[in-house]
């Protein structure tokens, strides 16, 4: 939240990242446009929801809102580069969260702010102008995505590759791409009984020993990596299940084999 919830009904949810280009930022934005709606004498909440992991999310920002007594809450998503994806998948699932609660606040989703020329003059025009021709998000059927995402993949294991801050500053994000590009060769890694999944995470703790990754289930943890250290990991686990033990940092004791309560 960049304003601390006051009585104004209307508030407005700036819905991005937690960066910008042009050295912008979301909560930067916000106290730009509180700013502007105010030299115009239009008192009004604005608040800040993130798509990454910065957080709060957007649901909980709605329920903080709607629990301050807030009426109607327009959404502006704010993403510089936007994010077509996610702005195609954001009217069901605003509907979803406002269709499975007894709200009294109207929620609306104004068009993605695509540009970053002069984002806070946008978003100032969105806010300002008028929102009765945009629909209250119930008008659109209520929708987790898409059925596909309520199945889990065939896949034989699951990569986890710290992209927490620390492991950012010693090159993860590099090391990362590497990883993909070794990987892509081999259809039987990207799809099918043997595919890998592979997920970037936050911070795995031992920063110290980073970059990191841990691959599921053979509990397997890998530190310090290098492109060549990812490419013996690559060759020799998960194309040949043999764990690459030169470069192991780490490795958990086998589960236990008894059923989960
Ligand atoms: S940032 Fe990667 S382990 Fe902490």
């Amino acid at each position: 939240m960049t304003t601390p919830l006051r009585s104004p009904p209307r508030a407005i949810v700036l819905y991005g990242r937690a960066s910008f280009d042009h050295g912008q930022n979301l909560k930067a934005l916000a106290a730009a446009l509180t700013a502007l709606q105010a030299a115009r004498g239009v008192p009004v909440t604005v608040a800040t929801a993130y798509a990454d992991l910065s957080g709060p999310a957007l649901p909980a920002v709605l329920a903080e809102l709607e629990r301050a007594g807030i009426e109607e809450a327009l959404v502006i998503p704010s993403m510089v580069p936007a994010d077509p994806s996610l702005s195609a998948w954001l009217p069901g699932a605003l509907s979803q969260w406002a269709s499975t609660r007894d709200s009294r606040m109207t929620v609306r989703l104004a068009p993605a702010v695509e540009s970053a020329l002069d984002l806070p003059a946008a978003l100032d025009r969105i806010a300002g102008g008028p929102t009765d021709s945009l629909d209250d998000v119930r008008s659109v059927e209520p929708s987790l995505g898409k059925p596909g995402w309520s199945e889990i993949p065939e896949h034989r294991r699951q990569l986890f590759f710290c992209t927490g801050a620390r492991c950012l500053h010693r090159g993860a994000d590099a090391l990362y791409q590497h990883l993909r590009a070794a990987m892509k060769p081999h259809r039987a890694l990207n799809a099918g009984p043997r595919r890998v999944m592979c997920a970037r995470t936050s911070c795995l703790y031992p920063c110290n020993r980073g970059p990191l990754l841990v691959i599921q289930p053979d509990a397997v943890w890998y530190g310090g990596l290098t492109p060549e250290r990812i490419d013996r990991i690559v060759e020799r686990h998960l194309l040949a299940d043999s764990p690459s033990a030169t470069d192991i940092l780490h490795r958990n004791r086998p589960a236990e084999d008894a059923p989960m309560g």
